[in-house]
This record gives structure tokens, sequence and C-alpha cells, in this order.
């Protein structure tokens, strides 16, 4: 007899086009970064951030957002977000025509100063007008509060600080609020005390989940995540990645060391991993380098993918 039983669904943002191109020492020409965003789609990605609007002088390996997102396949399968720290760069994702913009307020002063040369409650007011710019030209938000379980500069975040902020940005009501562990120095009872507190002063708004795996936690962090209830994850395909403005800051976990994880443990993310595999090993080719990604290298299992 046939189980009509339906697998719960986790989704995965592909980010591996922005927040993995952004620091990695490959510079990639417009063409390429459009022949990765195909090949993840064809993968089965539907959610891809595929650009940032910054000043091209702070990050200059996302100088090109606007041309990419005009040359990027437009089935209407994927939603491309792209990230904008300022009002100029909200009105550049708007022209470029986006489906969702990203904001990021840093936790801490220094990493904020550093990031975006703006104090905590400057980003967040830069975002409220970010926000309101998105919203009434139709565009999904997502916020991301960076550096929740430590910042390279402060050290130990205090959670009630993390929260107050989630607090004050959950006013935006956002479309997700999403919690980033950006130097990958957390642990699971700390993501899911922050996550528990999150879905406290964000009530309503779904939550997402932004690992790094610097130090190997990544996929523990988000089994934490999914028992406090997050269903949708950003990852990076090989696990590239990192910030330009955090020391040491390494990759993203990879996409398809959770979709192996998340797979195995009975969801189903729509996502193939022998084709996003192929993949990996194409951006290696690429880049001129290897990628962090464990399932990469050893393929799926009973399926090696
Ligand atoms: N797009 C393009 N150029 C921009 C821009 C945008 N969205 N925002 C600012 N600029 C340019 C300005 O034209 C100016 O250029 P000039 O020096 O040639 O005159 C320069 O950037 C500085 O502009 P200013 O408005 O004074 O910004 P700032 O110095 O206060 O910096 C940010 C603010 C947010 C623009 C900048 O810190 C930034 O882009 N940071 C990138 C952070 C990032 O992407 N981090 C990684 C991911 S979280
Ligand atoms: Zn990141």
């Amino acid at each position: 007899m046939l189980s009509l039983a339906v697998k719960e669904r986790i989704q995965i943002v592909e980010v591996a086009p922005r927040d993995g191109l952004q620091a990695d020492p490959a510079d990639l020409s417009v063409d390429q970064k459009v022949e990765l965003i195909e090949r993840l789609a064809a993968a089965g990605h539907t959610r891809i951030e595929a650009a940032s609007f910054v000043s091209p002088k702070a990050v200059p390996k996302m100088a090109d957002g606007d041309a990419v997102m005009a040359a990027v396949p437009r089935s209407g399968e994927v939603s491309y977000s792209a990230l904008a720290l300022n009002q100029r760069g909200v009105e550049r994702a708007v022209e470029a025509g986006v489906d969702e913009v990203c904001g990021v307020v840093v936790a801490t002063e220094t990493f904020s100063q550093a990031n975006q040369r703006a104090s905590v409650a400057e980003s967040v007011q830069r975002w409220r007008i970010i926000s309101e710019t998105a919203k009434a030209a139709g565009i999904k938000t997502a916020v991301t509060v960076s550096a929740v379980c430590g910042c390279p500069y402060e050290g130990r975040v205090a959670v009630d600080k993390v929260l107050d902020i989630v607090g004050e940005l959950a006013e935006t009501q956002p479309d997700e609020l999403v919690l980033a562990d950006t130097i990958g120095v957390g642990v699971p009872t700390q993501v899911a005390t922050l996550f528990e507190g999150a879905g406290e002063r964000a009530p309503g708004i779904a939550l997402r989940g932004h690992f790094h795996n610097t130090r190997n936690t990544a996929l523990a962090n988000i089994a934490a995540a999914m028992d406090n209830g997050v269903r949708v994850f950003d990852s990076s395909l090989g696990g590239v990645g990192g910030c330009p403005f955090a020391p040491k800051a390494t990759g993203n976990v990879a996409t398809e060391d959770v979709v192996y994880l998340v797979h195995e443990m009975g969801y189903d993310t729509g996502l193939d991993l022998g084709a996003l595999i192929d993949t990996t090993a194409w951006l290696e080719t690429q880049l001129g380098h290897g990628v962090p990604s464990l399932v990469a290298k050893a393929g799926g299992f009973p399926d090696p993918g």
C-alpha cells in the first residue's frame, strides 16, 4: 500500500553566491556567478541569495550585483534575495528586481562599526527605512541579527542584548528574522536559548538560522534550532564563505552536509543531493581551490548521490 505521509519540509536558503563568494579569494566573473545560480536552481534551490547592494569599496567582490541580477533566469521558480544596508542599497535592490531584501543588524558595537560604519541603534534605524522601502515596492523582507553567539572583537554576547534587538526588529514585521552565528562560535545549548527567546520576542514571525562551521558546531546548532521549531536555514554550497569584516571567519555550513543530515532525519528539502555534489565539484574548478564540505567528498549514503 502506498504511504500518503508527506514529509515535513526544511527550507534551505542558498547563500553561496553572496555570503559564500564575498570573502572568497577567487574573483568570479558575472557569467560564472550566473552559471553558479543556474546550477543551484537546477539542483532544486528555490531561494537563492544572489547579490549584495553595498559599497563596492567595502566589498569589491559584490560590486557586480546589478549585472548578476540582470542575467539570472527568471522562471518564477526561484526567489532571489539580496543584501542591502542603507537606503541606496535597497533602491538598487528594487531597481534590480530582487524578490526579497535582507538587512543586517550586528549585535555588538565594535563589529557593527567595522561592518557597516554605524552603531547598533543606527543600524536598526537604517533597517526601518530599508524595510519600509522594500514593503512599499511589494518586496519581501528579512533581517539578520549578526554575531548572536559571539563577536570577533568583543567576545561573548549577552543573550538579552540579542533579544532586545530581536524585539525592536520584530516591530518592523519582517517576513523572516534570522539569527546568525557569523563567526561560528555557538553551541547547541546557546542556540536553543537564543531561538526560544527570539520566538517569545518575535511572536508570529518566522525564524531562520544562519550558521558558520568555523569550529565544527554548525550541524549540531541546526539540530538544536530544529528542536526549537526552526524550519528555514541558510547554507552555502561546498561550505564556501566568510565575512570580510570578521577576522578568521570561515565558511558557512555546507548545503550538502545540511541536506544529508535533514534528509536522513526524515525531512524533505526539495534538493537533489547528487546534483549539489556535482555542482560543488564544478564550483571548485571555478574557484581554483577545494571547499570544506564533507558530504561532497564522501557522497550520500546508502545512495552515494
Ligand atoms: N551602493 C553603492 N555604493 C554605496 C552604497 C550602496 N548601497 N552605500 C554607500 N556607497 C558608497 C558611497 O557612494 C560612498 O562612495 P564614495 O566614497 O565614492 O563617495 C561610499 O560608499 C561611502 O558612503 P557612505 O554613505 O558614507 O557609507 P558609509 O561609509 O557610512 O558605509 C555602508 C556604510 C553600509 C555603505 C558600508 O559600510 C558598506 O557597504 N559595508 C558593507 C558591509 C557588508 O556587506 N558586510 C558583509 C555582509 S554583512
Ligand atoms: Zn554569514
